[in-house]
């Protein structure tokens, strides 16, 4: 068994992008906006900020109460979306509940959407022809580019469907030739598809969901949960078990996590380059 190390390949990935800026003189910009209480947004937002500052990247950072309004909110992403030294735009999901998701995400300039959220951005991307990739999905398929893990013709299994992890998931590895299924919680009979996938992507939530009989021997398990059991960090794969299966796994943490970092960082480095036509 192999395992999958994300943070080696996100210094990788970041190590490139902070090379680009550096070789280009480029000056890129991310605004980050978190409103609200949500713990694991704070840790994922000052992660984020972190990883600009090591980079290269110059952060904004847009910590709003509670209880802001949608129109103040909106009135802060058509300031952004104004601002030329604002390559990328990321507002941390979820949302308190009294602000629409999709309202604030369709309010994002798609050309600084480094998340891959926006419908024009969904959209290209259902089609092929895209700017962005959503970070998670990008940072897994870029784990198996590394690790030589070759998709086409084999079968994927998804389990999630959620459209930031699992719909587009299922699209990239489609792109790559897999032969994807796309499970979730009404599946029926899951352990017998899951049990026929070479490559397991698991995104559902659920803490040591994956267990050891639903995965083949020699598969690549890629697990995305982040949960928490008595506060320590837990993904969706029993990995204890699992690991004794799988040719390849990720871990939690230091799997998927630092890979989507990665990702966003890349993302606005093409978004600055985009924005200031430079190849
Ligand atoms: N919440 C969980 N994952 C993400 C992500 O990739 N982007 C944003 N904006 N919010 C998230």
């Amino acid at each position: 068994m192999t395992l999958i190390d994300g943070k080696a390949v996100s210094t990788l990935v970041k190590g490139r992008v902070a090379d680009e800026i550096k070789e280009k003189n480029l000056s890129v910009g991310l605004a980050v906006i978190l409103v609200g209480e949500n713990p694991a947004s704070k840790i994922y937002v000052a992660n984020k900020k972190k990883a600009c500052e090591a980079i290269g990247i110059n952060s904004y950072e847009y910590i709003l109460p509670e209880d802001t309004t949608e129109q103040e909110l909106l009135a802060l992403v058509e300031t952004l979306n104004n601002d030329s030294k604002v390559n990328g735009i990321l507002c941390q999901l979820p949302l308190p509940k009294h602000l629409d998701e999709k309202t604030v995400i369709n309010a994002i300039s798609p050309e600084k959407d480094v998340d891959a959220f926006h419908p024009v951005n969904v959209g290209k991307i259902m089609i092929g022809d895209y700017d962005f990739l959503p970070c998670t999905p990008a940072g897994i398929m870029e784990m198996l580019k590394h690790y030589n893990i070759d998709v086409t013709g084999k079968r994927c299994v998804v389990i999630g469907r959620s459209n930031i992890v699992g719909k587009p998931m299922a699209m990239l590895l489609l792109h790559s030739n897999g032969t994807v299924t796309v499970c979730h919680s009404k599946t029926e009979n899951l352990a017998d598809i899951t049990r026929n996938a070479d490559i397991l992507v698991a995104a559902v939530g659920k803490a040591k969901f994956v267990t050891e009989d639903m995965v083949k021997d020699g598969a690549v398990v890629i697990d995305v949960g982040m949960n928490r059991i008595d506060g320590k960090l837990c993904g969706d794969v029993d990995f204890e078990s699992v690991s004794k299966k799988a040719s390849f796994i990720t871990p939690v943490p230091g799997g998927v996590g630092p890979m989507t970092i990665a990702m966003l960082m890349k993302n606005t480095l093409t978004a600055a380059k985009k924005q200031n036509k430079v190849e």
